[in-house]
């Protein structure tokens, strides 16, 4: 490919063992902030390198290729890339790489902890001691709904899903599952599909496990609330805009399900003003499904692997 050596810029600080993979074969210059890079900040970091390792903080779109023609190769350190023009870069023959595998079961932990934390309001029982309220045991106080034995509805049953039915079985729940067709292999997790309306009437639990695609975006609104139990929990460890963020905080106050657990939200980092932080049977977190040291460094490393395989013209190892 080049015959100068190429030049990559870095938007955030990855693991030392990550970076050495890319200073092994590229002039490598690392945003020096704790923020990413302005969408200007980033337009100008990328003039005149060949390889951009981004966030899904970063948003790569045609003006940002059509200001840095020398870009020809983009890894992003996420599974997701609804932050990449997919159809921009093509066109412009850019080579785009991402992580696919290496977290599914870190996701699906942290999914399975907010069923946890929602179904037995965790958060709010944190709160409520750290706040000086506890007074006494009494037969009813902060109780909520089981999660053995209860019935768990996944939406999208591709790795993640596969990986949430897995723990959910350990837990003798009962699941449900619904994606575009139904996947013979899933029943092998003892999981049956529904269709999605039938699937939010009967669940306990709902989890969501789609990416962010135009199908997708808006898939759970004020209808599909309204077709929950009330004592139903929604649960979000996908993308924020899969779910309508109003509508959820409306269905929440009404009492029309009982709680959430989210991870993931419309806009990112999410606003102190956001109605749903005012509410008690909301558990949110920042974003943090993949967040343990162990596969944030595999991420690391394979996005550094692929940035460095595309830019010495070999075929990626996890191509998107
Ligand atoms: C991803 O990789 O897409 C997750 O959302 C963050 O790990």
């Amino acid at each position: 490919m080049a015959l100068h050596e190429p030049t990559v810029f870095i938007t955030r600080h990855i693991p030392e063992e990550a970076l050495r993979i890319i200073r092994s074969a590229a002039d490598v210059r690392v945003w020096p902030e704790e923020l990413p890079p302005s969408p200007e900040e980033l337009r100008r970091e990328c003039e005149g390198v060949d390889g951009l390792y981004c966030m899904l903080t970063d948003r790569i779109d045609g003006a940002l290729l059509d200001a840095t023609p020398r870009l020809k190769v983009i890894s992003t350190m996420s599974v997701g890339y609804d932050h990449i023009d997919v159809s921009a870069c093509r066109e412009r023959g850019i080579l785009l790489g991402h992580t696919p595998g290496v977290l599914d079961e870190t996701t699906a932990d942290l999914a399975f902890a907010l069923i946890l934390a929602s179904g037995r309001r965790i958060a709010e029982a944190d709160r409520f001691v750290r706040a000086g309220k506890w007074e006494t045991w009494s037969p009813m106080f902060m109780t909520g709904q089981e999660v053995h034995g209860a019935t768990l509805g996944i939406v999208g049953i591709g790795r993640i899903g596969q990986a949430v039915a897995r723990r959910a079985r350990g837990f003798g729940m009962r699941l449900l599952y619904h994606s575009r067709s139904p996947k013979p292999e899933s029943e092998g997790l003892g999981a049956e599909y529904r269709s999605m309306d039938d699937l939010l009437r009967e669940s306990d639990f709902v989890s969501l496990h789609v990416p962010l695609t135009e199908e997708t975006r808006g898939l759970i609104g004020a209808r599909e609330l309204a077709v929950m139990k009330p004592t139903a929990h929604l649960i979000n460890t996908a993308r924020g805009p899969v779910v309508d963020q109003r509508a959820l905080s409306d269905a929440l106050a009404r009492g029309q399900i009982a709680g959430a657990g989210i991870d993931v939200f419309e806009m990112e980092p999410v606003s102190i003003e956001e109605p749903l932080l005012a509410l008690e049977n909301v558990t949110v977190l920042p974003h943090i499904g993949s967040a343990t040291v162990a596969t944030r460094t595999k991420m690391a490393r394979m996005a550094a692997d692929n940035l460095v395989a595309g830019l010495q013209g070999k075929p990626m190892p996890h191509p998107i």
